[in-house]
């Protein structure tokens, strides 16, 4: 049973629903590399994408969109994934993965989100950002890194 105070986010696509479907996501990852290009607190990770943020721009709104139990975009477009094999190319510590989620943080207060659907997707969030993170320490002879 749910409750209004505890809405079922995770079942079916009532997350993607939540977001405004692929045009919402695609707001969200708009907002989220908006933010990323201008706050200083962003910079240790804006300084890991490419000058042109167009394509990251949309394999991340074609991911978030399956991912939230919406249509399988990134699948059908690019194939599969593993989000934290995915990111091992870069280095991602504490620093990075809170930077990323500050983005993410920004980018959700800026749009019309319910505060429970906002507040559950950071938390979501924090959850693949971690793996990267935890991911990263479980092999730290990277190929090029140090
Ligand atoms: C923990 C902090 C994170 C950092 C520092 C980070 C960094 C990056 C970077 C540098 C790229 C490459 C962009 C490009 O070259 O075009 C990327 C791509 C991507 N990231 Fe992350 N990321 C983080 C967390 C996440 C999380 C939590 C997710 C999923 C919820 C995610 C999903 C993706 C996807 C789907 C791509 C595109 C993959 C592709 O190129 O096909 N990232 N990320």
């Amino acid at each position: 049973m749910t409750s209004a105070q505890e809405p079922a986010f995770g079942v079916g696509d009532a997350s993607f629903q939540a977001a405004g479907g692929e045009s919402g996501l695609q707001q969200l990852v708009a907002d989220f590399y908006q933010v990323m290009e201008e706050a200083p607190q962003a910079a240790i990770v804006r300084a890991m994408y490419p000058d042109d943020v167009s394509e990251a721009r949309d394999r991340l709104a074609s991911f978030l969109s399956g991912w939230l139990g919406g249509p399988k975009r990134y699948a059908e477009k690019y194939g599969g994934i593993s989000i934290p094999q995915f990111h091992t190319r870069w280095q991602v510590g504490e620093a990075e993965r809170d930077a990323w989620l500050f983005c993410m943080e920004q980018a959700i207060a800026r749009q019309p989100y319910t505060p429970e659907f906002a507040e559950y997707l950071l938390r979501q969030l924090r959850v693949p950002a971690e793996r990267i993170r935890q991911v990263q320490t479980a092999c730290p002879a990277r190929p090029g890194q140090s």
